[in-house]
């Protein structure tokens, strides 16, 4: 199963300068309960900027792989060259956890999305990609304070 999880304020910005436009202690925690026994993958650029927030520390993931078209090589992650290639042959469950690039390109394999909706405008400079939500359906939806956190699975044709 391929499953996605991002925050996106009321225009559906997601980032600014490569790091989170905002501090939403209950979304961070939220995202680590839903991560963290899972393989992630994400781009190179999301991942220098986790790198970024957690430093020395390991990232809390039980497996994680990063796309980059260049040539790389991470201490602590596998390096995924062609994300179209990785997402077609893997058996394993995947959790997409962005940037705008990865989440575009893996939109159409999605089965599973975890979207926190920050019910404010923050500033930034990336955007989620616009995408049909229709093709989904929401099944659970619960609130905190300027944050709705809603799941969605694939409608099946
Ligand atoms: N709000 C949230 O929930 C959330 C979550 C995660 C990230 N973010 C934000 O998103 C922003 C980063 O997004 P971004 O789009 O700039 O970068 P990104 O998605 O993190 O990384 C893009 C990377 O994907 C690589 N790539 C492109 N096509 C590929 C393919 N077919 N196979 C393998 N790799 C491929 C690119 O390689 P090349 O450079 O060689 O093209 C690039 O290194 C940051 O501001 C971050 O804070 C927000």
């Amino acid at each position: 199963m391929i499953q996605m999880i991002w925050a996106m304020d009321e225009n559906w910005l997601i980032g600014k300068d490569n790091l989170l436009p905002w501090h939403y202690p209950k979304d961070l925690a939220y995202f680590k309960k839903m991560t963290k026994n899972s393989s992630v993958i994400m781009g190179d650029l999301t991942y220098q900027s986790l790198k970024s927030y957690y430093k020395t520390k390991p990232l809390p993931f039980k497996k994680v792989y990063v796309a980059n078209i260049l040539d790389a090589s991470y201490d602590d992650a596998i390096h995924i060259k062609d994300i179209f290639k990785f997402i077609k042959e893997t058996n394993e469950d995947i959790m997409v956890i962005g940037g705008k690039t990865i989440y575009q390109l893996m939109l159409p394999y999605a089965d599973k999305l975890y979207i926190t909706y920050v019910l404010k405008k923050h500033e930034g400079n990336v955007y989620f990609p616009s995408f049909d939500l229709s093709q989904f359906k929401c099944i659970d939806k619960s609130f905190e304070e300027n944050l709705i956190f809603a799941t969605y699975e694939r409608i099946k044709s």
